[in-house]
């Protein structure tokens, strides 16, 4: 707020607390329609059991579970795995029942041949998510894997196949039903970067071994706070609120998610996708042409600090920070007390500390030092990270982009500007009936 960082903080006037409110109420007509879903996944209570209970067997059966999927179908699978798990490759309490998981979600040919390579195929279980169906990426790795899982299981290889999909349309769907998949389905109304709370996330942490019920659990106390019409309670509308003033009143363009955490990696790749694909857009809800949209970017502490913080203090003032911090440690280091440490200025004050002490005094320390020079920053403080806190972080991030969307006029849902590259694709890829569209990009 201005009070403290000066010209390029808010006066408190400026968050417009009943337009806010008014917010919350036209968006609960958008989900009262039935045309938004999200908020009502952690709901769900007895679609989640079922998909533990059809999981179990492959979960206790396979070593290493592949998730095929992108965007909005891979990232909050890969969210909450490095939430709970750890950051990819030093994660822990992967065991018999909590296999670990490994997300396909690039057609970088390294990458996928890599992984079926070093994989072991008859210890490993695919689940391929796509709401559509049909998409690119996804179709061509699932081709992949799918044969590669054919040659070393036979017939029995569709017993390893999960299928998560729209309930009735696409070729997934079809593919699903002819063969026989264990299938969940994407509800019609929650788009894929809604649907972490979904089967979409819930089937891979299932798979998994992680506790998705304890997920809806946090999801679900997250929100009877975002319903509320109270802006003092209301975190997710307070955030919306700071981040749509800042952008349009003080020209803050960027936002820069600075997660102290490595568990809370993940989170900034899934909340890159939530805010930059929601808010991005060239058009507002009456057609008028607006291009709103911050660009998020993902900042990790402490590293970061010795390499991006010296442009966020003293750089364009285009910026705001958001730091998503953890009140209590995973695990707890305390630095060795070594006499013989005791011999250095630099290692002496150290000696017999705690390295959250010292992870937790940075955040602050960077916090304070960007404050006083007048650059706007926030925080989300997570009490702890486990399947409860991630579930009510998740839900408040939707709603928080939800209000954001509502705030700025424009359809948080849709996602018009990906279509022409898809298309482009598919012409340069010889899919029937796009061939015109190859023919732009040669003459080009
Ligand atoms: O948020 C979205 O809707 C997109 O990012 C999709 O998740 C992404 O394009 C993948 O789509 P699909 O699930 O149909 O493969």
């Amino acid at each position: 707020m201005q009070e403290k960082a000066g010209e390029h903080g808010l006066a408190p006037a400026e968050l417009e607390r009943e337009r806010c409110v008014a917010a919350v109420g036209a968006f609960r007509k958008r989900v009262e329609s039935g045309e938004i879903g999200f908020p009502e996944l952690p709901e769900n209570d007895k679609g989640a059991r079922a998909i533990l209970r059809e999981t179990e067997m492959l979960r206790n059966s396979v070593e290493t579970v592949v998730v095929i999927g992108i965007g909005g179908s891979g990232l909050g699978a890969y969210a909450l795995d490095a939430a709970i798990r750890g950051p990819n490759p030093l994660q822990s309490g992967i065991k018999k029942g909590r296999p670990r998981l490994v997300v396909l979600d690039n057609v970088d040919p390294g990458l996928i041949a890599t992984a079926v390579e070093t994989l072991n195929p008859k210890r490993t279980a695919a689940c391929v998510i796509a709401k559509s169906g049909g998409t690119a990426e996804t179709m061509s790795t699932f081709m992949v894997v799918h044969e590669w899982l054919t040659k070393a299981l036979g017939r029995k290889a569709k017993q390893r196949i999960v299928a998560v999909t729209d309930p009735q349309k696409g070729d997934l769907r079809a593919m699903a039903n002819d063969e026989g998949y264990l299938t969940f389905d994407v509800p019609q109304n929650v788009g894929g970067r809604f649907s972490v709370l979904s089967a979409v996330g819930l089937a891979p942490a299932a798979m998994t071994g992680l506790d998705i019920l304890a997920l809806l659990r946090g999801a679900r106390q997250a929100n009877a706070m975002c319903w509320s019409e109270d802006f003092e309670r209301n975190l997710a509308l307070q955030s919306a609120a700071v981040h749509h003033a800042l952008d349009t009143k003080r020209g803050k363009k960027i936002e820069i998610v600075f997660s102290y955490s490595s568990y809370l990696w993940g989170s900034a790749f899934w909340y890159r996708q939530l805010w930059a694909e929601s808010l991005g857009k060239r058009v507002d809800r009456k057609g008028k042409v607006v291009h709103t949209g911050q660009t998020p970017v993902a900042a990790l502490g402490v590293t970061d600090q010795h390499s991006q913080v010296q442009l966020y203090m003293e750089g364009p003032n285009d910026k705001m920070i958001t730091f998503w911090a953890v009140g209590e440690p995973r695990r707890e280091v305390t630095i060795p007390k070594a006499k013989h440490f005791s011999r250095y200025d630099s290692t002496d004050y150290l000696r017999g500390q705690q390295l959250s002490k010292l992870f937790q005094a940075e955040r602050r320390a960077t916090e304070s030092a960007l404050t006083h020079a007048g650059r706007p920053n926030c925080r989300w403080m997570l009490p702890r990270v486990d399947e409860a806190n991630m579930g009510a972080f998740f839900q408040c991030m939707e709603f928080q982009t939800a209000f954001a969307g509502e705030l700025y006029g424009i359809d948080a849902f849709d996602q018009p500007g990906v279509e022409l590259a898809k298309k482009l694709t598919n012409g340069l890829m010889g899919k029937k009936g796009f061939e015109k569209y190859a023919k732009e990009v040669d003459e080009e």
